[in-house]
C-alpha cells in the first residue's frame, strides 16, 4: 500500500473526508501523516477521530519528518495556498497529488513550469468527476462514434451555495470570498467543466466567449457564461453558477452528434440516456452491458447504488497505477489520470475566459 499524508482536509473541511475515505477504498493507500488544519484544534481533532498518529502543526515540520516514510502527499488546503506547496513539495522531489485546481493564475502556473520537471516530478490533480463510471462509458460512446460527428457540447455546474450554503459546514469560507483575474467560481467549478470536456472531446476550444455576473451579496462573481468554439467547428458552452436555488451540485452533461445525444447528471449518477436519430431514446446504466470494464466499478452488485466518493475512489485506483508506472519510469498519466499541461491548459482557458469578460468580445485561447 501507498502512503499518503494529508495537508489540509481537517474536520469542517469539503474535501477532506471524501478524499481520506476514497484514497483508502482499495487498499492501495493508507493515511500515515497529516497536517489538517491551520487551527489546531481542529488539528487534533481530526487526527483523533481519523486515529492518524503522526501528526504535525505545518507541512514543513511534516516532511522533514515523515520524508523518507511516504509515496505521496495529497494537498486538500485552500486554493490560494497551493503554489507555495507544490514548490516546497517539487523540490524536494516529493510526488504531489492535488485538489482542482493546481494553482490559481497563469503566473502561479508559468512559476511552477520553471521548476517542475516532467521526467522526474510526479504531478497529479484529481479530476475527480471522470471517476464515474457511466462518465468513463459515455467517453467511450463518443470515442466508438456512437454518436456520430460530435456537433455540440453542454456542460453545466450551478450550485445555490451563495444564497443557500450548506448547513452541515461554515460557508462561504472567507477564502472563497476573494476574486482575482480568474474568479474563485472559475477555480471551484470551471476546472471540472474543462476537465469533462477535454476528456471527453480529446481537445481544447480555440475561441473563447465569457460573461460574468454577480448576484448573491457577496462581492464576487457568483455565475459564469462561456462560450467555446473549437477548430473543427464543434461549439460548447459551460454554465457555472453559486446563485442557482434548486441546484445544490446540478452537474450535467449533455453533448450532442449527428447520430445521436447523450445526457448525464450526476444526481442520477449510474444513468445515461442515449437518444438516436431514428428516435429510439436508451437508458444505460452500470449493470448494462458496458465497453469499460474493472472490478471497482462492481465493488457491490449493479442495483446498489454508488456514487461521489466510489468515483473518487476510481481515480485514487488510477492515481495508484500512475504511481506503479511512475516507479518503473514510464509515464504516469493516462485518459483517467491528469497532470501538469491539463491544468495548465484549464487555467489558460479560464484566463481567456476573463478577457473576453472584460473586453465582451471573442478571445482565440492559445
Ligand atoms: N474535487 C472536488 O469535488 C472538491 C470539492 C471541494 C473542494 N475542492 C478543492 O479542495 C481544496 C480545499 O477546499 P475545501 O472546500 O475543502 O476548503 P476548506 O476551507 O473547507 O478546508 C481547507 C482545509 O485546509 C486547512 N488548511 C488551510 N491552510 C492550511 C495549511 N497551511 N496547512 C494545513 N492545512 C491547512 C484548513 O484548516 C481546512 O481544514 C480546494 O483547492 C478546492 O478547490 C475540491
Amino acid at each position: 500500500m501507498y502512503k499518503l499524508a494529508f495537508i489540509g482536509g481537517g474536520d469542517g473541511s469539503i474535501a477532506g473526508y471524501p478524499h481520506f475515505i476514497a484514497s483508502q477504498m482499495d487498499r492501495r493507500f493508507e493515511v500515515i501523516a497529516a497536517t489538517f488544519s491551520s487551527n489546531e484544534q481542529t488539528n487534533i481533532d481530526t487526527s483523533k477521530r481519523l486515529n492518524i498518529k503522526n501528526i504535525y502543526k505545518n507541512y514543513k515540520e511534516l516532511i522533514e519528518n515523515e520524508k523518507s516514510n511516504l509515496d505521496a502527499v495529497v494537498i486538500l488546503a485552500p486554493t490560494p495556498v497551493h503554489f507555495e506547496m507544490i514548490q516546497y513539495l517539487l523540490e524536494q522531489n516529493i510526488n504531489v497529488i492535488c485538489e482542482k485546481p493546481l494553482v490559481s493564475s497563469i503566473d502561479e502556473i508559468e512559476k511552477i513550469e520553471k521548476f517542475y520537471d516532467e521526467n522526474n516530478h510526479f504531478l497529479v490533480v484529481t479530476n475527480n468527476y471522470s471517476g464515474y463510471p457511466m462518465v468513463r462509458q459515455l467517453k467511450e460512446e463518443i470515442a466508438q462514434n456512437n454518436l456520430g460527428k460530435i456537433l455540440h457540447i453542454r456542460l453545466k455546474m450551478p450550485q445555490e451555495s451563495f444564497l443557500r450554503p450548506p448547513k452541515s459546514i461554515k460557508y462561504p469560507q472567507p477564502w472563497r470570498l476573494k476574486d482575482d483575474f480568474i474568479p474563485m467560481i472559475s477555480l471551484d467549478l470551471g476546472v471540472h467543466l474543462h476537465h469533462l470536456s477535454y476528456f471527453l472531446l480529446g481537445k481544447e476550444p480555440s475561441k473563447v466567449f465569457a460573461a460574468y455576473d454577480k448576484y448573491s451579496n457577496y462581492d464576487v462573481i457568483d455565475d459564469v457564461n462561456i462560450l467555446l468554439e473549437y477548430s473543427d467547428g464543434v461549439k460548447g458552452n459551460f454554465w457555472l453558477s453559486k446563485t442557482a436555488l434548486g441546484n445544490r451540485n446540478g452537474l450535467h452533461i449533455e453533448i450532442y452528434g449527428d447520430k445521436g445525444s447523450a445526457v448525464w447528471h450526476q444526481e442520477n449518477p449510474e444513468k445515461l440516456q442515449l437518444s438516436y436519430r431514428d428516435g429510439k431514446m436508451i437508458i444505460l446504466d452500470r449493470g448494462g452491458e458496458l465497453d469499460i470494464s474493472n472490478k471497482l466499478y462492481n465493488r457491490m452488485t449493479p442495483g446498489h447504488p454508488s456514487g461521489f466518493i466510489e468515483a473518487f475512489a476510481n481515480l485514487y485506483n488510477d492515481i495508484a497505477n500512475g504511481l506503479d508506472n511512475y516507479k518503473q519510469n514510464k509515464p504516469y498519466t493516462s485518459d483517467y489520470v491528469y497532470g501538469f499541461n491539463h491544468a495548465k491548459n484549464g487555467l489558460k482557458l479560464l484566463h481567456n475566459a476573463s478577457i473576453s469578460n472584460e473586453k465582451k468580445e471573442w478571445i482565440t485561447n492559445k
